[in-house]
């Protein structure tokens, strides 16, 4: 049977068959293949972009198809090299296909022969490869992959990385990869301790590469030990797994509202009635929220605070435009009122700067704020499936926390204490009490007391208690 050789086809149509792949994600030779099988076969399903591809058994394509894994490993030359080629089966045993690029020094050590017996891949040695450039492989190398693993990670390639040189076709790859990178670092003690290692390490992990190892033991020269082996093929393995799976998103398809920070009650033009909330914990949850994949928005009253990448923050002052932006927000699956709403605002504020006078101190009326929480946990209609409220407080923590949880109308309430010397207010940390509504206790009200932990860790939990909630059938 005839053979095609893609290279001798006219420009044309390489290029056209280039911007197919492309767009679909394959390599050429695929594209060619799913092309000629549908105009064989007349298969070819409506969406061609969904088109399966059974004929191969090798490459990205099968693994798009059979959901695998894709990882890029990159080998760079280092002694360590040779645990590398254990590193290829380990990362099979845990799913992934794994494609090699060896530099040229890691060709000192490991062939490409024994990394593509062990990945049962072609391996990539150079940039400029006819056979795999001629339609851009170090871009598909370096993007068509759910990550990119360097091991061994050498002082000069991890040198090379943090400088954005691209040299040769391990470097133009990591330049040019918009995916995870793992780099396991392996080289001698001294050049691990070197400034220049340091600052070059520094720099990538800045630039969000992650790091595993090296781990401390012999080296291979005689006599030499420290801080430089590679980390192990297992627990490269694993690291890499853990990056590559998709997280998990219990929250897709739900939206969720959430108030933080405190309200200002204005005085006057300049002056207003305030608190210490530093509004860190509702935005962690926000946060935590839209990566379990929720849609949020987030009711901020005044903090320094930036926008929780994803979400949507309606910024406001008083109690009354944080009701309004509530009511706005709504309907919602699940709303947090993390917010410290003023409890009163002043009713005569003065509409200019009250000064001072002879006559004595300025009489300020104080009338209650609306109750955010317990109007929308109240809301007959359109209250959403769980409404969770916050209690902080001083002292008697749980007592009142109980009482809040009837008297608001709430399903839980995150109880924390904010006397000064916990540190909570304003701070990175927080111990809470979920308290919530539970048949089966004494007083119809259980208390789940949480260790201390960062807010970042107690949105998490959170997070992950409301996605259980929300799959619960409502009551
Ligand atoms: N809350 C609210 N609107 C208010 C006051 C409070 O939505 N006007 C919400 C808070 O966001 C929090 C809960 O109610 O979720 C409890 O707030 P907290 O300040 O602890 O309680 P208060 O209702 O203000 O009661 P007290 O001041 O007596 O402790």
């Amino acid at each position: 049977m005839a053979s095609l050789t893609i290279r001798k086809l006219d420009d044309a149509i390489k290029a056209e068959l280039r911007l197919r792949a492309a767009q679909h994600g394959r390599s050429v030779e695929d594209e060619v293949r799913t092309i000629l099988r549908a105009a064989t076969g007349g298969d070819m399903p409506a969406d061609n972009t969904k088109y399966r591809i059974a004929a191969s058994s090798q490459g990205a394509v099968a693994a798009q198809d059979s959901g695998k894994l894709r990882a890029t490993l990159i080998i760079s030359g280092g002694i360590a090299a040779y645990k590398s080629l254990d590193l290829i089966r380990r990362l099979k045993d845990n799913g992934f296909i794994v494609r090699c690029v060896l530099t040229h020094a890691a060709q000192q050590f490991v062939t490409p022969l024994a990394a593509s017996a062990l990945s049962n891949q072609r391996s990539y040695t150079d940039l400029f490869d006819p056979a795999s450039e001629f339609d851009a492989g170090h871009i598909r190398l370096a993007r068509d992959c759910d990550l990119i693993v360097v091991a061994p990670a050498t002082a000069d390639l991890m040198a090379k990385m943090a400088q954005g040189h691209a040299d040769d076709l391990a470097t133009a790859i990591l330049l040019a990869t918009d995916r995870p990178v793992l780099l396991a670092p392996a080289m001698n003690p001294l050049m691990w301790a070197n400034p220049a290692t340091r600052r070059n390490v520094a720099r990538l992990i800045r630039d969000g590469v992650r790091t595993l190892g090296p781990n401390t033991g012999s080296m291979a020269e005689a006599g030499e030990a420290g801080v430089g082996r590679m980390a192990e093929p297992l627990e490269i393995a694993a690291r890499a797994l853990e990056m590559a799976r998709p997280p998990a998103r219990p929250l897709d398809g739900r939206r969720i509202l959430i108030t933080a920070g405190p309200t200002h009650e204005p005085i006057d033009p300049v002056r207003y009635i305030a608190n210490r909330s530093s509004g860190k914990q509702g935005f962690a949850i926000a946060a935590a929220a839209r990566a379990a994949g929720a849609e949020v928005t987030l009711v901020a009253g005044p903090v320094g605070l930036p926008d929780p990448a994803g979400v949507t923050v309606r910024r406001v002052e008083s109690a009354r435009d944080m009701l309004a932006e509530v009511d706005a927000a709504l309907p919602a699956d699940a709303a947090i009122f993390a917010a410290a709403v003023a409890d009163w605002r002043v009713a005569n504020a003065g509409e200019q700067k009250i000064k001072k006078t002879a006559s004595g101190f300025p009489h300020l009326d104080l009338v209650e704020n609306p109750d955010i929480l317990s109007t929308i946990a109240h809301r007959a209609e359109g209250r959403p499936k769980l409404v969770i409220g916050f209690a902080a407080e001083t002292e008697h923590l749980l007592a009142n926390a109980r009482a809040k949880l009837v008297r608001k109308g709430c399903d839980w309430i995150v109880a924390n204490d904010v006397s000064p010397a916990t540190g909570i207010m304003g701070g990175d940390r927080n111990t809470v009490h979920l308290v919530s509504r539970d048949d089966g206790a004494p007083d119809g009200v259980g208390v789940d007391s949480w260790p201390a932990m960062g807010k970042d860790e107690v949105a998490a939990h959170l997070v992950e208690r409301i996605a259980a909630a929300l799959k619960e059938p409502a009551a």
